[in-house]
Formats: structure tokens, C-alpha cells, sequence
């Protein structure tokens, strides 16, 4: 008798830069016990490797070819808190794969389309037993249409903006607040208006405005949605 592929349940989360996705993200993945797939990373690594290999964002072949074989591993921190050490052709960038400069390339290669379809198999490769929490930009849209679960996660530009600037002082990386807000729309506005894959909910996603809302009472909102689908 031939068997059916289990069905591995998918909890998409989209949104943009700042609206809480990475925080909510790994704490429901830790919750369900589910895998995550932080996509903006493989992004952002993409345009690490570009910049590591002199590839401008124009040259798109070369791209491409970058984002098929990207060179990464995820390593379990020192520190056993939960934090991941990133590794790109044998160099830790995990101190700088966060960084605004990153973001911006991110950004950048993300526009492309054929960086986009390079990467579409290795998102899809985390779904995975048992269940995938999926944190980016086109989740619910393109990679994981079939999710049980989706959410558009949205705020302020100021406040999205301040929290950031939070997480960067955080880390010791010196930012200017005003300089951080005209990122986050140079960003946007890249993300919102690209012709391929553009920052946009699904019509199924639930969409959540965290403005002053704590993260843990969104935190509750997901839970609470995770348990209506009979997936927590
Ligand atoms: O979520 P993040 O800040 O790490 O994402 C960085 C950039 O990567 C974001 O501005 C656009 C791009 N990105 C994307 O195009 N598609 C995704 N699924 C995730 C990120």
C-alpha cells in the first residue's frame, strides 16, 4: 500500500523589519517544539556572500549561483541559551549578520528574482517534523502556501524603529535613532514595492497590529490561534 507523506504543520509569520517577528517567532518554535526557519537570514547571508565575493547587486547570474550554494551552517551556541553561532565558508559572521548595513543588502539581493527562487528549496527543506515555524517576508504568499496558520504581524514606522534601536544598543553597535527611521522606510519601501514576491499579507493571514502591545500578549494572541487550529 502506498503511503502518504505525514503532513508537517506550518505556522507562517510575516511582516516587516521591527514588527516582532523574530522574537515571536523563536518563542513559538520553542513553545510547540517545532523547527524555525528564520528566512531573512538566508538573506541576509546572501548579501554577505555577495560583498565577501566583490558580486555587485546588479550582476544577477552571479547571484544566483551564490544563493544555490550558499555555504552556512547553524551551530548550537557556546552558551546553551538558545543562541545560534553562524557560519559562512568557514568565517563566524554571527556578530554582523544582524547588523542594519546587512539588512540593507538583504534587502537588495531579496529583490531579485532569481536570488528568490534559488532559495526557495533550502526554506522548504526546514519543514520538517514535527511542525515548522516560519518567520519572513513571503511565508504565507510563496514559500508555505499551504500553512495552517498564518499571521502579518505590523507596526508603527517609529515604533519599529525604536525597538531596533533597542536591539542594536543592545549589542554595543553605535545608531542614530533619526537615521534608523529613514533605513526602515528606505527598507519598506524596497520590500513593499519589489515586482517579485512583494512584502504583502495573504488573504488567509490574521493580521495583528503589535503597536504597544507587549510581546507577550502577542505571544498569548498566537498561542491562542495555534490552539483554535488544533496545532498547540
Ligand atoms: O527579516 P530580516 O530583517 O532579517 O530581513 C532582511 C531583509 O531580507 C528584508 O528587508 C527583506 C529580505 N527578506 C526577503 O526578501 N524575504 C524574506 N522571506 C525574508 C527577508
Amino acid at each position: 500500500m502506498k503511503q502518504s507523506r505525514p503532513q508537517v504543520p506550518v505556522i507562517t509569520v510575516d511582516g516587516p523589519s521591527g514588527s516582532g517577528k523574530g522574537t515571536l517567532c523563536r518563542l513559538l518554535a520553542r513553545e510547540l517544539g517545532w523547527n524555525l526557519l528564520d528566512s531573512g537570514a538566508l538573506y541576509r547571508l546572501v548579501g554577505i556572500a555577495a560583498r565577501n565575493h566583490g558580486v555587485g547587486i546588479d550582476n544577477h547570474a552571479a547571484l544566483e549561483v551564490l544563493a544555490g550554494h550558499l555555504d552556512v551552517q547553524f551551530q548550537p551556541g557556546a552558551d546553551d541559551a538558545g543562541d545560534v553561532r553562524v557560519v559562512l565558508e568557514g568565517e563566524d559572521v554571527t556578530g554582523v549578520v544582524r547588523s542594519e548595513e546587512v539588512g540593507a543588502l538583504a534587502s537588495q539581493v531579496g529583490a531579485v528574482a532569481a536570488v528568490r527562487a534559488a532559495l526557495l528549496d533550502r526554506q522548504r527543506a526546514f519543514c520538517v517534523l514535527p511542525g515548522l515555524v516560519a518567520d519572513g517576508r513571503d511565508m504565507g504568499t510563496e514559500v508555505f502556501p499551504e500553512a495552517e496558520l498564518k499571521v502579518f504581524l505590523t507596526a508603527s514606522p517609529e515604533e519599529r524603529a525604536a525597538r531596533r534601536f533597542r536591539q542594536l544598543i543592545d549589542k554595543g553597535d553605535a545608531v542614530s535613532l533619526p537615521r534608523l527611521v529613514a533605513d526602515i522606510e528606505t527598507r519598506d519601501r524596497r520590500d513593499l514595492e519589489r515586482s517579485v514576491s512583494p512584502l504583502r499579507p495573504s488573504p488567509e493571514a490574521v493580521l495583528i497590529d503589535t503597536t504597544g502591545v507587549s510581546i507577550a500578549d502577542v505571544f498569548a494572541r498566537l498561542m491562542s490561534l495555534a490552539r483554535e487550529r488544533g496545532l498547540a
